[in-house]
């Protein structure tokens, strides 16, 4: 009896701790005059975040709810973490930008030692990230970009023969799926230099890792965030974050990988080209070399960041194409035109010289950014331009772009597919912060030109060989997965297709 009475006041004891602890935390925004919703215990403001509510809609609803109150700024908990969201594109451009060298930080977690492929550019931070990233940067020139236009095509050309095959027995595809497997094998053949066979074996080893690490990752949304808000602890934990067998797999790979071409003196030019050169480097400063973990992380994220926001980019746009049949033929006459002028060879001019093409993949960027929010973090308490707000140091913060990218404001009747929004004209009106799918400053997306050429091509190739219209089981508007942290179709999308004959 007395040790019931005992445990009883331990526990007591501890949810009261709990308790005020939860209660002193929730008290950072009111105290500082900034609009946050009502914080419940334990999950702060957050229930639901990927949960019943896909992160891009959650944030949205933020955003609505506290921009037209003035506001530069307002708050949130994650558990008892305050979380900062820029409502301002003034402010966002600061962070971004011009104040970069004090919001350089995403403040993800990641560990060296127990998880070598958690440890890339992505997560990275502080000098570690500044360094590796100015390594990495000469990988993704427009030289090296046009270096590898060639190689794209041929998949491209693979990709549209797969695709011919297929709607000879079912016209009505899965979309999605069958994208994914085009940039898988893109970016196996240009980050490992590898063929990955995605698109003939759906069960081709590099599909089905880079497809498991999206939809089964090792942890949950809300476990993950919490992880972010105690890295030190999770490392002292030995924590990881990337799934073992990815881990196996990938790590077997690039040593395979490496190991061959540094016996056989392989030169192809090609992302892990970049990083082997990195690794043997002759210098005495250590600070230029990269190690073999390093080498393994980097090919990881080149290929994760590659192939899945490349491929729903490419998703959402077909979709939105056989939604809008004049966008679709309008777009397939620019390609013919410039196809046409260079000869009928779809160069890496060519492919320059159809701006519409671009257009339609800018506005179905702004509609379905991937990445639909983008972190920073404060190293130094910044007081905001303009307001009394001080972003304190350590603070977490989010930019809130796919909110931003529907904000009636900045693009009238958002939901409408209009890709005469990113006329040159129309865009100059526009402040630079108004579209950020793949960030900005000197932390934007490394992969952009890469992830640019390889949207154009596949949507180039496709339309110049198929009509697009929409499959019976795909909804209107579409739902988006919630626990993905990557924009991503409920289900997929199904749309049918139709070889044009030439
Ligand atoms: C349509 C395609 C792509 C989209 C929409 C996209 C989007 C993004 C976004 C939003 C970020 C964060 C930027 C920020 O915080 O300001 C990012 C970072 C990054 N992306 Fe991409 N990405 C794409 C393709 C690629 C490709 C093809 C690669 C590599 C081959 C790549 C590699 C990376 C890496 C390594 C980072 C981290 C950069 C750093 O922190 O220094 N991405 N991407």
């Amino acid at each position: 009896m007395e040790l019931i009475g005992a445990f009883c006041l331990v526990l007591i004891s501890i949810l009261t701790l709990v308790y005020v602890y939860f209660k002193n935390a929730f008290n950072y925004w009111k105290s500082r005059n900034i609009p946050c919703d009502e914080p419940t215990i334990p999950y702060g403001t957050f229930k639901g975040f990927g949960k019943t509510i896909h992160p891009s809609h959650f944030i949205k609803n933020v955003y609505d709810k506290y921009k037209p109150t003035g506001e530069k700024v307002c708050g949130l908990y994650f558990f008892a973490r305050p979380v900062a969201v820029l409502l301002d594109l003034d402010i966002v451009k600061h962070v971004m930008i011009k104040d970069f060298a004090n919001f350089n930080e995403r403040g993800l977690y990641y560990n060296e030692e127990d998880d070598p492929l958690s440890a890339h550019l992505f997560s990275l931070d502080g000098d570690k990230w500044k360094k590796l990233r100015a390594k990495l940067t000469p990988t993704f020139t427009s030289g090296k970009m046009k270096f590898m236009f060639p190689t794209v095509v041929e998949v491209g050309d693979r990709f549209r023969n797969c695709l011919f095959d297929v709607v000879k027995g079912n016209n009505e595809l899965e979309i999605k799926e069958l994208l994914a497997r085009f940039t898988t094998d893109v970016i196996g053949t240009c980050a490992f230099g590898i063929e990955c066979n995605s698109l003939k074996d759906p069960n081709a080893e590099f599909r089905k890792y880079g497809r498991e690490s999206f939809a089964k990752p090792r942890h949950s949304t809300h476990f993950l965030e919490l992880i972010n808000g105690f890295r030190s602890l999770a490392k002292k934990l030995h924590v990881k974050i990337v799934r073992h067998d990815v881990s196996e797999f990938f790590m077997k790979v690039v040593r395979d990988t490496v190991e061959y071409r540094e016996k056989n003196d392989v030169n192809r030019n090609d992302f892990m080209d970049l990083l082997i050169k990195l690794k043997n480097q002759e210098t005495t400063d250590k600070d230029k070399v990269i190690t073999l973990n390093e080498v393994a992380a980097q090919a990881f994220v080149f290929f994760l960041a590659g192939f899945e926001t490349s491929s729903t980019t490419l998703t959402f746009c077909l979709y939105e194409l056989a939604l809008n049949p004049e966008i679709q033929t309008r777009t397939r006459r620019v390609i013919r035109e410039a196809l046409e002028k260079h000869n009928g060879q779809f160069t890496y001019e060519a492919m320059m010289d159809m701006p519409y093409v671009d257009q339609v993949l800018e506005e179905t960027l702004r509609k379905y950014p991937p990445v639909a929010n983008l972190n920073r973090r404060t190293k130094n308490d910044y007081r905001v331009p303009g307001s009394k707000i001080v972003l304190e140091k350590g603070l977490s913060i989010i930019i809130p772009a796919y909110a931003i990218q529907h904000d009636p404001e900045i693009y009238p009747s958002p939901e409408q597919f209009n890709p005469d929004r990113f006329d040159a004209e129309e865009a100059k009106k526009r402040d630079a912060m108004a579209w950020l799918p793949f960030g900005d400053g000197p932390r934007n997306c490394i992969g952009l030109r890469f992830g640019m050429m390889q949207a154009r091509i596949g949507l180039v190739t496709l339309l110049n060989n198929f009509e697009f219209a929409l499959g019976s089981k795909t909804p209107v508007p579409l739902i988006f997965e919630t626990s993905q942290f990557i924009l991503s179709p409920v289900g997929g999308v199904y749309l049918k297709l139709t070889p044009i004959k030439s």
